[in-house]
């Protein structure tokens, strides 16, 4: 097939699908006439045109209210944390006591660690995989070192064993080895540099076997794949929400916490807002925890981080998850496509092939080495076609079905081509 074949495909798909309306709720930087080709959703995503709105809300109400804003405002603050709490449920496949909205992913993998990594004689391991994100990493050696313990020891990490990618039976040999020594199995919903999607209720199921507790990073996977979190039944998750969520840099992250432990008193570092609802004001100086995941939360709530959240899960709600899946597969799928037909020699696909293994993101390789590698991706972003660069050598292309069209894929790969035609 050629460039012409997908790029006409490309418009044909554009035309008919059925949420590309969705585009239009976002603000899509400018690259000379027309708007950038934005593959770096799982990075930073874009602005909801009605995040300013929300924004400006609060702004008018702290104006017009100041601190009887807290009861006032139109969305009064006291409980501004829970107009998120069913949108966010509803996203990742929980019940809505399992989750809350507070602080930034490494500190919720920080408290989370605080409660659900106990490590006990003989059981004091924690099992991440190799290659972790670096601030995984430096959270769970703090937290190994924390407990006076030695990473070089406590830490088992699972290697790659197919190429790039973990396989389940990496997994369960892993388990079969290590299993009675691990108290913590931490892992990556969607890995961020390989782009691999695990599978979260089989190898949540496996390490409870193992009697390890689990947690999940869902940095990658929340708002890129359907995610059913109660049923796969981990103790705990963290995510964020600037990437495939668009609630702006630095937003507000999210933590999820099984029922099970809903009124368990587990240890914990405790703050007033974390305290039960009803008698948090009275300013008793003993701590009793609210129910569920609000039971871990330490501040009361950034309102100002919590308005872009509520704007974007309104999306979520509107399009649907299974509908947004139903698009990426097709949309990520038609990029591998393009790639394979016209590129092949040139990128190599990292991720998965197989789409159930995968989100919206293709991390490539190009053949010809590293220094070529980052010459595709400075001319790519020169043409406005913009993805990532992971080091040593990767280039990260997520499209995103809440914005990204098919015809930017072909634009991907029409400059990808064009890059290739300079150099020979
Ligand atoms: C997989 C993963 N984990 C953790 C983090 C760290 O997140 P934060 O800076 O919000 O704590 C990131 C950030 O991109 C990430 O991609």
């Amino acid at each position: 097939m050629s460039l012409n074949a997908f790029e006409q495909e490309a418009r044909q798909l554009d035309a008919a699908d059925p949420l590309a309306h969705f585009r239009e709720a976002f603000l899509i930087p400018p690259h000379g006439n027309g708007p950038m080709h934005y593959f770096v959703g799982n990075s930073l995503g874009l602005m909801p045109r009605a995040t300013r709105g929300v924004l400006d809300e609060v702004m008018r109400d702290w104006a017009q209210h100041a601190v009887e804003g807290h009861f006032a405002a139109d969305h009064p603050w006291m409980h501004y944390h829970g107009l998120v709490r069913e949108p966010l449920a509803e996203l990742v496949g929980a019940k809505p006591v399992e989750v809350v909205a507070m602080n930034t992913l490494t500190v919720n993998l920080h408290l989370m660690m605080v409660s659900f990594y106990r490590p006990q004689p003989g059981r004091s391991a924690i099992l991440i995989e190799a290659g972790a994100f670096p601030s995984d990493r430096h959270a769970v050696e703090s937290q190994i070192r924390f407990h006076g313990l030695d990473p070089a020891r406590e830490l088992i990490e699972v290697e790659p064993d197919e190429g790039e990618r973990i396989s389940d039976a990496a997994f369960e040999r892993a388990f079969a080895e290590h299993g009675s020594r691990i108290a913590l199995a931490l892992l990556p919903g969607v890995q961020y540099r390989t782009g691999q999607l695990l599978d979260i209720a089989a190898l949540t199921a496996l390490a409870r076997r193992h009697g390890c507790a689990v947690g999940w990073d869902l940095a990658h996977a929340v708002g890129n794949v359907p995610l059913a979190l109660h049923e796969a039944g981990p103790d705990f998750a963290v995510w964020c929400h600037y990437k495939y969520c668009n609630s702006g840099p630095g937003a507000i992250a999210g933590c999820f916490v099984h029922e099970r432990h809903a009124v368990a008193s587990l240890p914990r570092f405790a703050g007033w807002w974390g305290h039960d609802p009803e008698t948090r004001f009275l300013m008793r100086p003993e701590f009793q925890p609210a129910r569920g995941a609000d039971g871990w939360q330490l501040s009361n709530p950034p309102v100002l981080s919590l308005a872009p959240l509520r704007a974007s899960l309104d999306l979520f709600h509107q399009a649907g998850m299974a509908a947004l899946r139903a698009k990426s597969l097709h949309l990520t799928g038609f990029l591998e496509r393009g790639i394979d037909a016209l590129l092949a020699d040139t990128l190599e696909i990292l991720t998965p092939r197989e789409p159930a293994r995968r989100g919206c993101q293709l991390s490539l390789r190009v053949r010809a080495g590293r220094e070529a590698g980052r010459a595709l991706f400075g001319f790519l972003k020169s043409r406005g076609v913009l993805g990532d660069w992971r080091e040593p050598d990767v280039i990260r292309i997520a499209p995103v079905p809440l914005y990204n069209r098919f015809t930017d894929v072909a634009a991907f790969l029409r400059e990808a081509l064009a890059w290739r035609e300079r150099r020979a």
